[in-house]
């Protein structure tokens, strides 16, 4: 009987819909209130959630296992939980295909009683191909099905550091942004394609990760729709030479067309970052030129390794310009990764992580 009424409440949406999972039946209404400035934030799962600022967060994107509890927590906060978005898009080329992703995607989000859904492809596109009309047509119709099926919903989308074919992601920027209720811009991964020498360098260096912003604005998006993503993890790079000036070159690992990419490293999360430095052979060092913190540690075999992150110093003035280029808002991959222990200085190193994405 029981998995009869199972199979019958996942055929239809709203027998699904009629449990609310909240304590206070209020909790499990959509949000609609616009906040003037967004934190958008992801998670990846489990329970850190409990941890976070949430006098700060507008946004949660869920991109772990769906946590009821999450969203009743976060609706009692007045801030959003939104769906991840994916789909490979060779598949959504055909309209019936594409309407019948997002009529589902309505409808889970209608279930779980979530605020809408972010499109995270991040897929090569060519210019012009069947695909890249299809994505743009993607992003519209997503959008217009979530504003209609759930009213005050969010439809995001996640693009590159820069607008300029980065991964060979040559979308149609312009009109997705237009299509969409706003930009979660990646500004991170800025190695994935390094055409100069094969280095370790910074994740998010602060001068190309700014004037990519002007690139998205000079499109004449606007600045309203765009939200700035920054990084809580770093790299860690095996180095196969260590200069005398403290240059780590990296394996050449090839990443869509160009020889040398952050493949050669690891990502590692802010967590793991702050034990690691203390017992580095460096200690926290900084390049001026990329603003940036990095240190150099040895491993058990003896080889040394360059490690990349973001810390407060280097994300405040990032944040700065958020406020000075008046965007819509910040947010970072991902809210999990810092340490939300007891620990003293685990608690000071987090809270200044979070405080930090209001700026210096
Ligand atoms: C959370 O963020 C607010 C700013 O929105 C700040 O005033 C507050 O101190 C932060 N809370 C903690 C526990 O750090
Ligand atoms: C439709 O989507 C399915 C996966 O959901 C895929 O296997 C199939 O090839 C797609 N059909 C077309 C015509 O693209
Ligand atoms: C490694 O670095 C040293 C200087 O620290 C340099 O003399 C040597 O040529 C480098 N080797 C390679 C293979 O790049
Ligand atoms: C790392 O070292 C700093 C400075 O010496 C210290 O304040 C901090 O507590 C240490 N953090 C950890 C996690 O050991």
């Amino acid at each position: 009987m029981l998995s009869f009424l199972v199979i019958l409440c996942s055929l239809l949406a709203a027998c699904r819909s009629s449990v609310c999972p909240c304590e206070r039946p209020e909790l499990c209404q959509q949000i609609r209130e616009e906040k003037d400035f967004e934190v958008f934030i992801f998670d990846v799962g489990g329970k850190t959630w409990k941890s976070y600022n949430w006098s700060m967060v507008t946004t949660v994107a869920v991109f772990g296992k769906y946590d009821a509890e999450l969203m009743c927590y976060a609706h009692s906060k007045g801030a959003r939980v939104v769906l991840k978005g994916d789909v490979p898009l060779s598949y959504i080329v055909d309209q019936d295909n594409r309407t019948a992703w997002i009529t589902d995607k309505v409808m889970l989000a209608k279930s779980q009683f979530m605020d809408g859904i972010n499109i995270d492809i991040e897929q090569a596109v060519e210019e012009g191909s069947s695909e890249y009309y299809a994505l743009t047509s993607l992003v519209k119709e997503t959008t217009e099905m979530f504003h209609r099926e759930i009213p005050g919903s969010q439809v995001s989308f996640d693009v590159a550091w820069s607008p300029k074919c980065i991964d060979k992601r040559c979308y149609d920027y312009v009109t997705i942004a237009e299509s969409c209720d706003l930009l979660f811009v990646m500004s991170y991964d800025e190695q994935s394609q390094i055409t100069g020498d094969c280095i370790a360098m910074a994740n998010a260096p602060l001068r190309q990760t700014l004037d990519a912003y002007d690139q998205y604005l000079n499109l004449k998006i606007s600045p309203k729709k765009i939200v700035m993503g920054v990084p809580w993890y770093g790299y860690d790079y095996p180095c196969l030479n260590f200069s005398q000036e403290g240059v780590c070159s990296i394996e050449k690992v090839p990443f869509r067309g160009v020889p040398c990419s952050d493949a050669a490293g690891k990502q590692k999360p802010y967590k793991w970052l702050m034990k690691q430095v203390n017992s580095s052979m460096s200690g926290r060092l900084w390049d001026d030129e990329q603003q940036a913190p990095y240190f150099n540690y040895k491993d058990q075999n003896g080889q040394i390794h360059q490690v990349w992150y973001d810390d407060p110093q280097s994300i405040c003035p990032k944040a700065d310009s958020v406020m000075s280029k008046d965007l819509r808002g910040i947010g970072m991959w991902n809210a999990n990764i810092l340490d939300y222990s007891d620990d003293p200085d685990a608690r000071q190193q987090t809270t200044m992580m979070w405080n930090a994405l209001l700026g210096c």
